[in-house]
């Protein structure tokens, strides 16, 4: 089972758990406003070890629309498939406008997930 480690502060996780939702289960309220679904970019964490060399077309089409990408990842589109070690960036609590964290997102990526190596998607 892979290690995760949020903040510092590292938790075992079921091998192939969708990462925001083993981010939630350790008791961080990440944010996941669009219900998983590579909308909202609500659920981005920094990568500080173990981040996956491949990614879903659809998180890959949202951080570059908002110029996100390679700066952050989206928790919803990555399974826990390694030891990793994550720094959620939105919250619950540094979100004053929030009443909840956002839809649960199912247990599978959505939407139906493909990856593709990075270097694929970005044609270089
Ligand atoms: S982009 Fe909305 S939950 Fe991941």
């Amino acid at each position: 089972m892979p290690n995760l480690t949020i903040n510092g502060e590292t938790f075992e996780v079921a091998t192939g758990e969708r990462l925001v939702l083993a981010i939630e289960g350790s008791g961080v309220n990440i944010g996941h406003r669009c219900g998983g679904y590579a909308r909202c970019t609500t659920c981005r964490v920094e990568f500080e070890a173990g981040e996956p060399e491949v990614m879903t077309k659809a998180e890959y089409e949202r951080l570059t629309n908002r110029d996100l990408f390679g700066q952050v990842r989206l928790s919803c589109q990555i399974e826990c498939d390694r030891d990793m070690s994550v720094k959620p960036l939105i919250t619950l609590e540094n979100e004053p406008a929030w009443q909840d964290t956002g839809p649960t997102p199912e247990e599978t990526v959505t939407p139906e997930a493909e990856w593709f190596p990075i270097e694929m998607l970005t044609g270089e």
